[in-house]
């Protein structure tokens, strides 16, 4: 090694301590600074902060969040938080940058409800609504077991089924039929319970139960008593509820995100066909409708005789009773039916007759409001 070598070297040192030098300020400068911010962060996070919650996380990270009823806010990819649909977040004041998880409350609160069930009824337990079962095979069994036979055809299955009738004439029945036939999950949801036991919450539980849903395919989500949040403007029952316009609104974008995907189907049920929003019977949502209608006299004897299968009956004429039910619905009869075995209890009979039908019918003809008041179905 010459002596120029080593000087070189000795000059190579002095620089490189130099340097040293001068990144060991610039540490100590950005370590100050870092104070400054996480100062001003915990600043940020004293002042009054927004709870919101995570409506949708987008592919790309973003995430669409909502506050105040209705204000929805889109925010940049959160490198810190990885918050989850569904999730209860902290925003910030202003900017509204999630700065906090509160809680997965709503998602674990729906997955606790069993809203999901295996209803264990079948088609022979629905009397007299032989066009009813073969319109909802058609449009939710099919494309449910056969979603090929339409691809083959090269058109869209339809997507729902709106079951439009009076009370207690075997719309549930006949939902709950058409999951065990098919082979699905069965999400059962009821408007008034989406309007009054979840106040405040009815457009999340909206969005939860469809997320649900995707977890769970092949699957049927059955919205019961629709019209406790699909009311038109006009009509005289509008309250004109802003959460139940949200969990409406909620509904609608949920059904259409979900619109012609594979293994999903709804079907919704209503008293009041008449004061629907027309929009959710457009195509891609419950575009197809099954109309109920009291039962006539044959029908009536056929329902009779399903709910007297398992009884013990000696010498009964149903179709007497069946001739003398004017006006009574699916429910009526079974009500009728246990009323009448009831009857046979009371009298520590062991076989129901004719006698204890009458007595049975003549009660609950005889009420001064009718039928209609005296049994709910
Ligand atoms: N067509 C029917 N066949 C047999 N039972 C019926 C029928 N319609 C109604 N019922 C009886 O009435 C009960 C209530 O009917 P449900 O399906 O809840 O009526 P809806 O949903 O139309 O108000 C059923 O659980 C069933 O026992
Ligand atoms: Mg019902």
């Amino acid at each position: 090694m010459t002596e120029s070598d080593i000087k070189k070297i000795q000059k190579k040192i002095v620089s490189l301590e130099q340097s040293l030098d001068k990144k060991d300020k610039e540490i100590e400068k950005l370590k100050k600074m870092l104070d400054e911010y996480q100062g001003f962060l915990d600043q940020m996070k004293k002042q009054p902060l927004i709870i919101g919650s995570v409506e949708r996380v987008l592919k790309d990270g973003r995430i669409i969040a909502s506050h105040a009823p209705g204000n929805r806010v889109l925010l940049q990819p959160n490198t810190f938080l990885k918050p989850e649909a569904g999730d209860s977040v902290v925003l910030h004041g202003q900017s509204l940058q999630i700065l906090d998880i509160l809680s997965k409350k709503i998602r674990d609160h729906v997955v606790g409800m069993e809203l999901i069930e295996s209803p264990s009824v079948s088609f022979e337990d629905i009397g007299g609504l032989d066009p009813q079962i073969e319109a909802i095979r058609e449009i939710i069994e099919l494309p449910l077991l056969h979603r090929e036979l339409f691809d083959q055809i090269g058109i869209d299955p339809p997507t729902g089924a709106l079951l439009s009738g009076p009370p207690g004439t075997g719309k549930t029945l006949l939902a709950k039929a058409i999951a065990t036939s098919s082979k699905a999950r069965f999400i059962h949801l009821v408007g008034s319970d989406l309007v009054q036991k979840f106040i405040g919450e009815g457009s999340r539980m909206v969005r939860e139960v469809f997320s649900l849903a995707k977890e769970n395919l092949p699957a049927i989500i059955f919205i019961d008593e629709i019209d406790a949040i699909a009311v038109k403007r006009t009509s005289e029952v509008y309250k004109g509820d802003r959460e139940v316009q949200r969990t409406f609104m909620q509904l609608l974008s949920e059904l259409d995100g979900f619109a012609n995907k594979e293994g999903i189907m709804f079907i919704a049920a209503t008293n009041r066909e008449d004061v629907l929003d027309p929009a959710i019977l457009r195509p891609g949502r419950f575009d197809r409708i099954i109309k109920f209608d009291l039962p006539n006299e044959e029908a009536r004897l056929m329902i009779l005789k399903i709910h007297t299968r398992k009884m013990n009956l000696n010498n009964v004429d149903l179709e007497e009773i069946a001739k003398k039910t004017e006006g009574f619905s699916g429910a009526h009869i079974k009500a009728l039916v246990t009323e009448a075995g009831i009857k046979c209890l009371r009298e520590r009979g062991n076989k129901v007759i004719q006698a204890h039908f009458n007595k049975a019918l003549a009660e609950i003809v005889d009420k001064e409001h009718g039928i209609k008041d005296y049994i709910y179905s």
